[in-house]
């Protein structure tokens, strides 16, 4: 194993097919070396590097690979009661890459049944061997620079993966790109936290005012979040809505499906979102055609829903027919998401939209 040519690469479990493909497109020489657990493998790139690969993802993500971290060093911990000492002697000499004055975080993840530590035990005194060695400040929520450690127990060793890199190359901010976000006690859905996610990773700002549809919006956790930013919002399906939210004036609820919706009169909002539980190819038929009611300067998200075979084609396919109406300006399988990604959706350029 060439170590400057390794990395550790995270997705769902259930699409780590999908993002195999993606690591060979990109990296046509990339091979499994090992599997860490469901969904973390090791890859060995061969002649690329894990810098020119995070480059080309910089410009253009993958949907389904979620993280990527590169391995410099990768040691045999013996002593699976106190790691501690073994990790620190390994990530040494690998400290000269931490830049003094940029925020660093440690991200350790572990993997193997019965070990007796936690991420948190290991975290804590090696941020403090960082912190005496180099003096960068630990920040654990905006790292610059972030030291990954996957510990994985493959047939009985316990193995410690370890590299250094620019958080921007690691394609989310997040260990393995696992965002957790605390329930809020008036939650009406899971979902919400889809929405929250595909926000922040996108870098979406809600505006403050406007008109937001929202198809397929029942039981109404992501209306709750847009309401809470201060829109109104057209909620379209017809399911019921949660009592918490169907009698707010600032809810116009319309119990009928969007196919009922795109035949009456239509209306302008600012923002679009599809949470249906549809096919993806038609459900992306639908949203195509709502891209007249996009004001100008607007934004829609969406969930495609993936088949349980050919998953690959019908997100190609789905994104194709997003893409006659507007530009695609993200698509990501996001931690929150299940059997489904998230796409983000700016008007085209040449797009169909009705100006004020
Ligand atoms: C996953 S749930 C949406 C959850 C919602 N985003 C939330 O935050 O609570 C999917 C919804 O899509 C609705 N749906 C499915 N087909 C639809 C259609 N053709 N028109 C409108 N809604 C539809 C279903 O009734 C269901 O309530």
């Amino acid at each position: 194993m060439n170590l400057n040519h390794t990395l550790i690469l995270t997705a769902q479990a259930d699409c780590i097919d999908s993002a195999m493909r993606e690591m060979r497109t990109a990296v046509p020489t990339a091979k499994i070396s090992s599997e860490l657990a469901p969904g973390v493998l090791c890859i060995d790139l061969n002649t690329e590097t894990f810098e020119n690969l995070a480059a080309t993802w910089r410009v253009q993500p993958p949907i389904f690979v979620r993280h990527i971290c590169p391995v410099e060093e990768m040691v045999v911990v013996d002593d699976h009661a106190r790691p501690v000492p073994r990790l620190q002697s390994a990530l040494m000499p690998l400290l000269v890459q931490i830049v003094p004055d940029r925020p660093f975080s440690i991200q350790t993840r572990v993997f193997g049944e019965g070990l007796p530590f936690t991420p948190f035990d290991l975290n804590n005194p090696l941020a403090e061997l960082v912190r005496t060695v180099r003096g960068a400040p630990l920040d654990v929520r905006h790292p610059a620079q972030v030291i990954s450690i996957n510990l994985a127990l493959i047939k009985g060793e316990l193995r410690a993966y370890i590299g250094i890199s620019n958080v921007l190359n690691n394609l989310s901010e997040w260990a393995g790109g696992v965002r957790r976000l605390a329930r809020d006690p008036d939650q009406i859905s899971r979902a919400e936290f889809k929405l929250t996610e595909a926000l922040e990773t996108f870098e979406i700002s809600l505006p403050s005012r406007g008109i937001a549809l929202d198809l397929g919006a029942a039981p109404g956790g992501w209306t709750r979040v847009l309401r809470k930013a201060g829109l109104y919002v057209t909620a379209v399906d017809p399911a019921a809505l949660d009592e918490r939210i169907a009698h707010d004036s600032g809810v116009r609820h319309l119990r009928i499906t969007t196919e009922t919706f795109l035949q009456r009169e239509p209306e302008q909002f600012d923002l679009i979102l599809n949470d249906m539980r549809q096919d993806a190819r038609d459900s992306a038929r639908m949203m195509a055609s709502c891209a007249p009611l996009m004001r100008e300067g607007g934004t829609a998200l969406m969930t495609l829903k993936l088949p349980e075979h050919g998953r690959d084609a019908a997100v190609d396919h789905a994104l194709n027919i997003l893409r006659r109406a507007y530009r695609v300006a993200g698509a990501r399988q996001l931690f929150h998401n299940r059997s489904e990604i998230t796409v983000w959706l700016a008007p085209s350029d040449g797009g169909s939209r009705i100006k004020d």
